[in-house]
């Protein structure tokens, strides 16, 4: 441990995971960082002089004192993450939120999960979680294209042919988004409980895709996180504290959300469109 909040991460593995996207998996001496961590918490990694970001963790090993981050390459900060090497340090604060519940076994009728882009490495620990339960998921991906598609190979090891895979341009799987795969596999399929998360205009596509069909449902949401403790009020949606409240929220919460697929805040706290 460094000070009261921070836990030193050394650097032991680094990996380009697909075009624009990377792991990197941190060893700690402390036991607490790794041991809080569930699927849909995240945690604080701080650089020090370049930036501190909130990320979702897409593994640990509670045996090896280790975390698994997957990111994409979008600032900064995350360009500072992806340059590091084994060896280097990442102080990491948290976790913290409110991670994925998973429901009692008898009362769930088929679980799906959907995750868009880099939004399935937070859903991978959950999606390990319900494969090793009585709960096996029905999994969708949606990725731009096949060179930027994520995790494909660990999740056929987890869910085998219960996998459907989408691409925008058609160049892997289905041709078409994540929202296009879900709404043709519930044609066919029931499901009565689901779990997502990616970008926020498909997740809203989905929650009423959802709401629609009966489905209860959960949702990682994003905003921007500053203190991550709910002090700051930077995560604000709808009075709730991402931080704190979420960042995962349950379908009767994400109905009464009216910025939920329409409005974020800015660094500064404006009110700005989700796109
Ligand atoms: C709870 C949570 C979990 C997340 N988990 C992951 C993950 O597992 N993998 C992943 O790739 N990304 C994740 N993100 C998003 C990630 O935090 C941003 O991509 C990252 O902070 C970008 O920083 P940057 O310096 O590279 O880019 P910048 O140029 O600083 O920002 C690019 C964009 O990233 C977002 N962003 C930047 N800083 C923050 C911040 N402090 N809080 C929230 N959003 C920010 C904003 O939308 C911004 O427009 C998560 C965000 C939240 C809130
Ligand atoms: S980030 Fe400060 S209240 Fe949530």
């Amino acid at each position: 441990m460094v000070n009261r909040y921070y836990f030193e991460g050394l650097l032991n593995e680094k990996r380009a995971e697909a075009e624009g996207l990377f792991s990197v998996t941190l060893r700690f001496k402390d036991r607490k960082v790794v041991r809080g961590a569930r699927p849909g918490r995240f945690v604080m990694a701080w650089l020090p002089g370049v930036d501190e970001l909130p990320l979702s963790p897409s593994g640990y090993d509670y045996e090896c004192l280790a975390l698994r981050l997957t990111f994409k390459v979008r600032g900064e900060g995350t360009r500072a993450l992806a340059s590091l090497s084994p060896g280097d340090r990442v102080f990491i604060r948290g976790p913290y939120g409110k991670g994925f519940t998973i429901p009692q076994a008898d009362s769930v009728r088929g679980a799906l999960v959907v995750g868009g882009g880099v939004g399935i490495a937070p859903l991978l620990p959950l999606i390990e979680a319900l494969a090793s339960s009585s709960l096996r998921p029905y999994v969708v991906c949606g990725f731009r294209s096949a060179s930027e598609a994520l995790f494909v190979n660990e999740l056929s090891k987890l869910v085998g042919d219960d996998l459907v895979i989408a691409t925008d341009d058609g160049s892997l799987g289905l041709k078409g988004t994540a929202v296009d795969a879900t709404r043709k596999l519930l044609e066919h399929k029931t499901f009565s409980y689901a779990f997502a998360c990616g970008p926020e205009e498909m997740l809203y596509a989905l929650h009423k895709m959802f709401l629609s069909k009966g489905i209860r449902h959960q949702m990682l949401l994003e905003r921007y996180v500053k203190c991550a403790i709910g002090v700051c009020g930077s995560c604000i949606i709808d009075g709730l504290r991402l931080c704190k409240e979420g960042p995962v929220f349950d379908d009767v919460t994400l109905s009464r959300l009216k910025e939920f697929g329409r409005l974020r805040r800015s660094p500064s706290g404006a009110r700005e469109p989700v796109t």
